[in-house]
């Protein structure tokens, strides 16, 4: 629809005419008789010039009223300014207050995570957290993409279920008119009902698992992508998941480069990222690669630079405290944003700190037959800048529907894709079991009722065939693809172990 005003990123497309720009206020500034307005209205930031004689009085008197994140109206000339974002100012004719802000809470320092976390419903206003947004966006969008353009069809797989995906220890068990249900772990079984109906399709849906530990990886509630294809091995599901990231890549680094930018993110990293064949490895050779010389070596090396980058930050927020007093009010502002910035690197680095002693050891004492735990996975993609795919686990560590290496049964045909720069695992898949005695096997081994399978069961009753798919984590995405050192910043509302509110 045609919009009665004018949005701040299609303001260079004005230049000379008179506008109308509604928004909130990020920043205010101002001397004698001038006022530097920074309005903010979602799909970006303008600064807006009043000047008191150019304004009538209720206009000028209402520039000056504004409060940080208070809402207003400008009417004013676009005007081209090569030292704004985006080439533009808007020089205001009248500013009318819509609404003004209390005191708002996000610009005091000192602001650790968790005070921002309760405020989530306020912080997500910040730049940082609405360019992580923006790319989540454009993520999602890449993924339906790719996948129509592939020719699948999606699906929405049910959210409440009566059986368990992977394994039982992280159900959320619910009361289903007094039948045991469950928020679903994934859309996969379901999933399989759909390829054999449709030959390949996706399902892209929240997923639930009750993870009891707190990292910086697990979320209680996470949105999943899960494609499914008929007459796929697993070297042909490995390919679908290779190709699929580098289309999300690819989508965010043409689109998204101011997103980006105000992430900080290293957009070399994740062109690198995109040269494929993404390596692939098996379990096997994973394993020696992490107990390796070479790999205690560069986790010294990381320690060490941690520590460097640890200090250089400390100092610089001492400086900028001690600049503070002596501040102008925009530089003050300037200091505060930049607080929040370093306490949550600080925060990481310290978490990172603590751990690398600990992924040194879980690394060298690694053996064989373990499953690969969230460090031991970061240490590996230290090694290589794309992606890498590690196949042909040990069954007893996989789910209970992975099909056998026919060469090794102690080997279950399921993959890993891990992230670079210690993202670590982003999907899990693999090829699926297609016999329907070693299915049912396998449901009592897990120690899963297997009349909640009886469905299931059907699927290699009738018409059973050679069929994978995997499973991408849409936050662990948003992290990897936005740098982004933890997965609360990459979901609207994160839901994490004591994390319920906003
Ligand atoms: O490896 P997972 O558990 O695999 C499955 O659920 C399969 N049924 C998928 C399939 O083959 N269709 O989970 C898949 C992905 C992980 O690689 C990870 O990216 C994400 O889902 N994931 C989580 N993300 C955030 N928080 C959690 N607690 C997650 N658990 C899994
Ligand atoms: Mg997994």
């Amino acid at each position: 629809m045609t919009e009665p005003f004018t949005r701040v990123a299609a303001l260079p497309a004005h230049v000379g005419e008179t506008v109308t720009v509604n928004g909130w206020l990020y920043n205010g500034r101002g001397s004698k008789g001038l006022r530097f307005l920074e309005l903010r209205d979602g799909s970006g930031v303008v600064q807006v010039v009043v000047r008191e004689g150019d304004v009538d009085a209720g206009s000028w008197e209402a520039a000056e009223a504004l409060t940080q994140e208070s809402a207003f109206r400008v009417v004013g000339e676009v005007r081209a300014d090569e030292r704004q974002t985006g080439g533009v100012e808007v020089q205001a004719a009248s500013v009318e207050v819509l609404a003004l802000a209390e005191p708002y809470p996000i610009t005091p320092k000192e602001h650790g995570v968790e005070f921002l976390m309760d405020r989530r419903h306020l912080w997500m206003r910040s730049q940082r957290q609405w360019a992580a947004m923006r790319v989540r966006n454009r993520i999602i969008t890449a993924i339906h993409g790719y996948f129509q353009g592939e020719g699948y069809v999606q699906m929405d797989a049910p959210i409440l279920t009566g059986n368990a995906v992977e394994g039982t220890s992280t159900l959320f068990e619910l009361d289903y008119f007094d039948e045991p249900a469950y928020l679903t772990q994934s859309g996969q079984l379901h999933g399989e009902a759909m390829a054999m109906a449709h030959g390949k399709i996706y399902t892209f849906g929240p997923t639930f698992r009750a993870e009891k530990s707190k990292t910086r990886r697990h979320l209680t509630e996470f949105w999943m992508i899960e494609p499914e294809m008929a007459f796929y091995d697993l070297d042909m599901n490995m390919e679908v998941a290779e190709e699929l990231l580098v289309a999300i890549a690819e989508a965010v680094i043409a689109d998204c480069k101011p997103e980006l930018d105000i992430l900080g993110r290293d957009v070399d990293a994740l062109r690198r990222a995109t040269q494929t064949p993404f390596p692939r490895l098996t379990y096997t050779e994973a394993v020696d690669l992490l107990t390796s010389e070479e790999t205690q070596a560069m986790l010294d090396a990381e320690i060490a630079a941690l520590e460097e980058e640890r200090g250089g930050l400390e100092a610089e927020r001492d400086e900028n405290r001690a600049a503070y007093g002596q501040a102008k009010k925009g530089e003050k502002r300037r200091i505060d944003a930049r607080e929040i910035e370093i306490n949550v690197r600080l925060d990481e680095i310290e978490e990172a700190l603590r751990n690398l002693p600990q992924w040194k050891a879980s690394a060298r004492d690694f053996e064989w037959g373990a499953d690969l735990g969230g460090s031991d996975e970061t240490v590996l993609t230290r090694h290589f800048s794309t992606p890498v795919i590690v196949h042909r686990y040990p069954a007893a560590v996989k789910a209970f529907y992975m099909k056998r290496d026919p060469e090794d049964d102690r080997l279950a045909l399921g993959m890993d894709v891990l992230a670079p720069e210690g993202y670590g695992e982003i999907v899990g898949g693999g090829e699926r079991a297609t016999d329907l005695a070693f299915l049912r096997e396998q449901v009592a081994a897990h120690g899963l009722p297997e009349s909640a399978f009886d469905w299931y069961f059907d699927l290699r009753r009738y018409g059973s065939v050679p069929h994978a798919g995997f499973g991408l984590g849409l936050e662990r995405t948003v992290a990897w693809v936005c740098g982004l050192g933890h997965v609360r910043e990459t979901a609207p509302f994160p839901r994490l172990l004591g994390r319920l509110h906003p």
